[in-house]
């Protein structure tokens, strides 16, 4: 049944604190019912911040000049899907800035080569790299991709043209993710939540654009300006704490509204508080993405200010996270790919691994 959106504005407007814990706990009842308390686990690797695009809420936007540009090589990216793989994360996802070009696609093709060789054709290979044509989108879903990564940032046609230059389009995008689900990637899109000039019906009708695009997996997190961006103005008047909330009630409402999708508990809320994913998972979330990118590059991946994990390493995020998963009684999938459900119900490709 399609989501009643006045429904999901109240869910989003409340502003008493026992009312949106009961919130959280309605959603993890949700969770627990379609999904379960396993949480998954897709490790990420930032493989490039070079970037054709220039949004004006990202960091590392073609525009910044004060940012170092990097693209990791074939090698180290192997050695890194080897390390994820040996850790027993199901997944791995490989994001970068958007670029469209024959030897970038060929690259990226190589790596999902690759990474299927060096884990036996165990490790689900998830990709995050903008919009790109069909026949591009063709070629890595032929050479082993399975998911893609494509978020919409916000579905209301004008509000994204506030927040990008008139060269971006949003029918275009749009046109990706319908792409992309044709040819049978499972799909993921999400939206930042806390954006200028959003409210909460924006981010219901983001909802019901989910719901009637047949999403399969979400990622979403609060806006963070960053102070060399055409938004770095609000930081001034920024405040973490409503911006953790929102993002939290966010994804409970996700949770209640659409019910069988895999929902990310992202980095941008363990930047607002450290305890930020695993308040996102007691909201309804069951996916984590553990950063495995080496540590070297990571400063070059601020998309915003104070993103975490900036000095640690990835074996010992890795601990802390599945301590704190089990401290609050969840359990990790480790080994498995950890598919949506949403993505499972519909008619498959007979050759997809189930999971
Ligand atoms: N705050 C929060 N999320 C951001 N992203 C980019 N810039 C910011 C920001 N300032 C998100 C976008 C993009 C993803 C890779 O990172 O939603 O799709
Ligand atoms: Fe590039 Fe993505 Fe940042 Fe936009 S949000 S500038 S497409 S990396």
């Amino acid at each position: 049944m399609r989501p009643d959106k006045q429904e999901i504005i109240e869910m989003l407007s409340l502003t008493d604190k026992s009312q949106i814990e009961a919130l959280y706990k309605k959603a993890y009842e949700v969770k627990k019912q379609y999904v379960g308390t396993k949480v998954y686990f897709r490790g990420i690797v930032e493989l490039s911040n070079i970037c054709s695009k220039n949004c004006y809420y990202c960091g590392i936007r073609s525009g910044n000049t004060k940012v170092g540009r990097y693209t990791i090589c074939k090698e180290e990216v192997l050695a890194e899907a080897k390390w994820c793989h040996e850790q027993r994360y199901g997944s791995i996802v490989l994001q970068a800035g958007e670029r469209e070009s024959k030897a970038w696609t060929d690259f990226i093709t190589e790596l999902i080569l690759g990474i299927k060789e060096i884990s036996g054709g165990k490790l689900g290979i998830t990709l995050s790299m903008g919009e790109q044509t069909e026949d591009v989108y063709r070629q890595w879903r032929e050479a082993g991709a399975h998911r893609y990564l494509l978020r919409i940032e916000t579905s209301d046609p004008e509000l994204y043209t506030t927040l990008h230059p008139p060269n971006h389009s949003y029918a275009r995008r749009l046109e990706c993710i319908r792409t992309l689900k044709k040819l049978g990637y499972q799909t993921g899109t999400g939206v930042m939540i806390g954006l200028p000039g959003q409210t909460a019906e924006h981010l219901a009708g983001d909802i019901l654009f989910f719901y009637d695009e047949d999403i399969d997996m979400l990622g979403m997190g609060p806006f963070i300006p960053h102070h060399d961006t055409p938004l770095g103005y609000l930081i001034g008047t920024y405040d973490p704490e409503q911006a953790l909330t929102g993002g939290l009630k966010m994804i409970a409402a996700c949770r209640i509204a659409l019910r069988d999708v895999n929902i990310a508990s992202t980095t941008a809320l363990q930047a607002l508080m450290p305890t930020g994913r695993e308040l996102g998972l007691l909201a309804g979330a069951n996916i984590i993405m553990p950063n495995i990118t080496d540590t070297s590059y990571r400063d070059g991946y601020q998309l915003y200010e104070g993103k975490p994990g900036l000095d640690e390493n990835a074996r010992s995020s890795r601990d802390n996270l599945e301590q704190s998963i089990l401290s609050i009684g969840e359990s990790i999938g480790y080994d498995e790919w950890g598919d949506s459900r949403h993505y499972k119900g519909k008619a498959q490709d007979p050759t997809d691994k189930p999971s």
